[in-house]
């Protein structure tokens, strides 16, 4: 750790259960829930122990490893295994009434603490003496030291922040609504690129989906917003597009992607929804083509057909498409892309995701929409798929094959004694 980087405080919890193996181990792990968090701690960085059974708080502990994944394989018989490794600053101090303490610095697991903050708790967990204590418990070990030079630094306010304040958690619901395009200290696409990705889909979909280091693919990433939420998140990624913005974006026809078979763990793309946004004049642009004619559904079926080829079995795709309603004509978009998919995919889930920012987002056009009797779009579907031995690929467009539901006929009567709920 370089002298510039601030130290940020993280705050890890255990049980009864758990307790004795994070003291003795000097590991402390969670689940992937908080994965976001702890892949965020930085060697060096302070970290208390709060056992939620007895309301104890326990430190200071230091890291001595970045946060990670499975550091120690057999931690906590592999329950917790996003994990940082700690040692002792000085004798380990610990205090009843934890979440009291928590509770008036308003500490939160996702939410790390920065500067003044940092000091403030220090100094209610550890009084003065304690802390002098501290420090010269251990005679020679320069990390007391400079966990002292630290607080010196963090009083005379010279602490940069470098960590989102509040790290945000994974979406519980299939309801997302995220009121910025992007999240943390730096941005993520451009928000002035149209029809830019609201960059907490990208966020969840890769939480949920994959693990840090695999490797993700954005087929038509546009201003590379899953580039930089990967990069952020410390995921590998590849983002193509047939008109790039950047010079981290590689120029290609997402019909014909230069990666092997069964190589990447997962892949996000946000197709355009038909014609009716701008992105560029390239030919082979699929945003030039109405999503009205069938063949726009073939073209997005060819990188469908691809995003399997390349997809590892079992491995999730998740792909954003809106409906629309042009001229008086609505063209029910997402349900034609979700058919298509789901010829060649298993599906796994539908988020409803909420439309902000849209050009049409203005009062005139609300108006308009009450006078005239049509409705803005105010959602988009994010539609999972996963890549599965079980379904082949028809390439054929066929009826819709729906589940089927055992319905009582009329001759299949209960009879007096059955309950019917
Ligand atoms: C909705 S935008 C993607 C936005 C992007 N996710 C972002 O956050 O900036 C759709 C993108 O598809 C790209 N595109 C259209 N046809 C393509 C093709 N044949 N191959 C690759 N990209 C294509 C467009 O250039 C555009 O950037």
């Amino acid at each position: 750790m370089t002298k510039q980087e601030p130290v940020r405080g993280f705050f890890f919890a255990c049980t009864d259960k758990s307790e004795a193996e994070c003291l003795s181990g000097l590991v402390f792990g969670t689940e992937k829930f908080y994965g976001p968090v702890v892949i965020r701690i930085r060697k060096g960085d302070l970290i208390f122990l709060n056992n939620i059974t007895t309301n104890k708080i326990f430190g200071i502990f230091q890291a001595i490893t970045n946060g990670g994944i499975n550091l120690r394989l057999n931690a906590f018989n592999g329950k917790y295994p996003y994990q940082v490794e700690v040692k002792p600053v000085g004798d380990i101090i610990e205090k009843t009434e934890a979440e009291k303490l928590l509770y008036k610095h308003a500490i939160k697991r996702n939410r790390p603490l920065i500067g003044k903050y940092l000091i403030k708790f220090m100094e209610d967990f550890a009084s003065i003496d304690e802390q002098l204590k501290l420090a010269t418990v251990h005679e020679g070990d320069k990390s007391n030291k400079s966990i002292l030079k630290q607080i010196d630094i963090l009083r005379e306010g010279n602490m940069k922040i470098d960590i989102e304040e509040e790290i945000p958690l994974i979406e519980s619901t299939t309801f997302w609504d995220f009121p910025k395009q992007s999240y943390g200290l730096t941005p993520k696409g451009d928000n002035k690129y149209p029809g830019v990705t609201p960059a907490l889909i990208v966020y969840n979909l890769i939480w949920r989906y994959t693990q840090p280091g695999d490797l993700v693919v954005d087929p038509m990433c546009g201003s590379g917003t899953t580039i930089d939420v990967c990069k952020s998140e410390q995921r590998r990624v590849k983002g193509f597009d047939i008109s790039p913005t950047r010079p981290d974006i590689i120029q290609n026809d997402a019909r014909n992607i230069p990666l092997e078979d069964n190589s990447v763990d997962m892949i996000f793309i946000d197709s355009p929804y038909g014609d009716n946004v701008k992105y560029n004049t390239h030919p082979d642009n699929i945003g030039n083509i109405s999503s009205e004619s069938t063949e726009f559904y073939d073209e997005l079926e060819k990188v469908m057909v691809e995003c399997k080829r390349i997809l590892r079995d079992g491995k999730v795709l998740g792909w954003l498409i809106g409906d629309q309603w042009v001229k008086k004509k609505f063209t029910p978009v997402g349900f034609k892309i979700y058919e298509e998919l789901t010829r060649h995919f298993e599906p796994v889930d539908i988020i409803c995701v909420s439309r902000r920012g849209q050009s049409s987002n203005t009062g005139v056009w609300h108006n308009r929409a009450r006078r005239f009797n049509f409705f803005l779009r105010g959602f988009k579907y994010l539609i999972i798929v996963k890549k599965s031995a079980k379904i082949s690929g028809s390439t054929k467009r066929g009826k819709i094959q729906w589940a089927s539901y055992n319905r009582r006929r009329e001759d299949n009567k209960p009879n007096n004694s059955e309950v019917i709920i």
